[in-house]
């Protein structure tokens, strides 16, 4: 029987990130996918292609095809930059200091509710195409640089634009973000504000695939949190958390309880929330870049995540105060250098695992027959080289997508 396709890759090494298949890296060398109707049809060797015809066929010429990276947790969208407090923090003020003088994610919410939606677009373009560069497919952006309705709404529509440039956008609500001045003395109504007014709104408007939060010493309690959550649930929406980033509030816990598709950054969670985010089957998303800007010490239990089966998920956090970084390339190559990643660890985490957290993982994240032809090309010799260089490939990749989540 002959093999329909609509696009045949050939002489390409596959990187698949499958776990069935029993390799490293779920590799298949020397291989060939085949594609229909923007799904994947047919993985396999060269060898093993059976006849078929294709309108078109690209020639790898070797190079390695692994899923299109997936940068599950990002603040793409923000105004205005932070350059003069990392010269601050960089006199030895910390960043919580710098955010209880009403500096930090504060100053990117003034900046951001004074630009208007197209320089917020123009901006936030402009960082993604290093992104696209790098090899992501999909991409999450958060809100939370608004903490008022408009600005929120703003941020999440810009964000959905995105989309129409070749890249797929998951938006994420975080209203929790940061308490605004106008309610310092009462935060609980801002809580109110975001369950009863905002979460409703930007679910009726479709805007947000889940809702986030920062439970911190300077954000959120989990009890705040909670409600959080609970408003997120009524309406449908999937929840994840900034959770145990600069201290340990219980927070992964909470995001384990509400089976949360994600627990973010992680560096002081403990043993017991790592054992409930196991059984909840929430992924760790692990932040290198964040711990290596504001200079931490200590670093998530990479060991007990592995010990109890948390998948570890690895993302940008591309924000204007703890993460300016615009390089999944070099996420990777941190993970390795300072949380002790290995480079197969790293792909997966930007790869499969990513996609986890997004809840797209029926979808995309492995070269495998029924997911969406999400995938890329590059011009190197072994998979580890995507974490081996620093931040980039010597040779770009070559992009070849087919995204349909359908
Ligand atoms: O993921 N921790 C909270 N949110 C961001 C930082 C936001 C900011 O500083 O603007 C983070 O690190
Ligand atoms: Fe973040």
């Amino acid at each position: 029987m002959t093999l329909k396709l609509d696009t045949l890759f050939i002489n390409a090494n596959l990187a698949t990130m499958d776990p069935n298949i029993d390799a490293p890296y779920g590799a298949i060398e020397d291989g060939a996918v085949g594609v229909k109707d923007g799904r994947i049809v047919w993985v396999g060797r060269m060898a093993d292609l059976p006849e078929y015809g294709a309108e078109k066929v690209h020639e790898c010429d070797g190079g390695w095809m692994t899923p299109g990276l997936v940068d599950c947790h990002t603040h793409l969208v923000f105004g205005g930059n932070r350059a003069q407090e990392f010269e601050q923090r960089l006199q030895g003020v910390s960043y919580a200091e710098i955010a209880k003088a009403g500096g930090g994610i504060m100053s990117t919410v003034n900046a951001t509710r004074g630009i208007n939606a197209n320089d917020l677009y123009q901006e936030a373009s402009t960082r993604l195409i290093d992104f696209l560069y790098q090899g992501v497919t999909t991409i999450e952006v958060k809100s939370g640089y608004g903490l008022d309705m408009s600005t929120e709404i703003k941020m999440l529509e810009v964000a959905r634009k995105l989309t129409e440039d070749h890249i797929c956008v998951r938006t994420t609500f975080l209203g929790a973000h940061a308490l605004p001045p106008e309610y310092k003395d009462n935060p609980d109504a801002y809580i109110d504000l975001i369950c009863n007014e905002m979460i409703p709104e930007i679910a009726r408007l479709g805007l947000a695939d889940s809702v986030d939060g920062f439970c911190e010493h300077i954000g959120f309690s989990p009890a705040q949190i909670r409600r959080v959550f609970e408003a997120a649930k009524k309406h449908g929406l999937a929840v994840k958390l900034h959770a145990e980033q600069l201290s340990n509030q219980g927070g992964a816990k909470l995001a384990a309880e509400f089976g949360a598709l994600s627990a973010d950054h992680l560096e002081y969670i403990d043993e017991d929330s790592v054992k409930a985010m196991a059984k909840a089957g929430t992924v760790a998303v692990l932040l290198p870049g964040a711990f290596y800007y504001l200079k931490e010490a200590q670093k998530p239990p990479v060991n007990l995540f592995r010990k109890y089966g948390v998948p570890m998920a690895l993302a940008t956090d591309c924000n204007p105060g703890s993460s300016p970084i615009t390089s999944p390339l070099l996420i990777l190559n941190m993970a390795c250098t300072l949380f002790d990643f290995t480079p197969e660890e790293a792909l997966a985490g930007m790869t499969r695992i990513g996609s986890k957290a997004l809840g797209l993982d029926r979808k995309i994240g492995t070269l495998e027959v029924g997911k969406s032809a999400d995938l890329v090309v590059w011009e190197i010799n072994h998979p580890a080289e995507l974490s081996y260089w620093v931040g980039d490939v010597a040779n770009m990749n070559r992009f070849y997508k087919g995204v349909s989540y359908e």
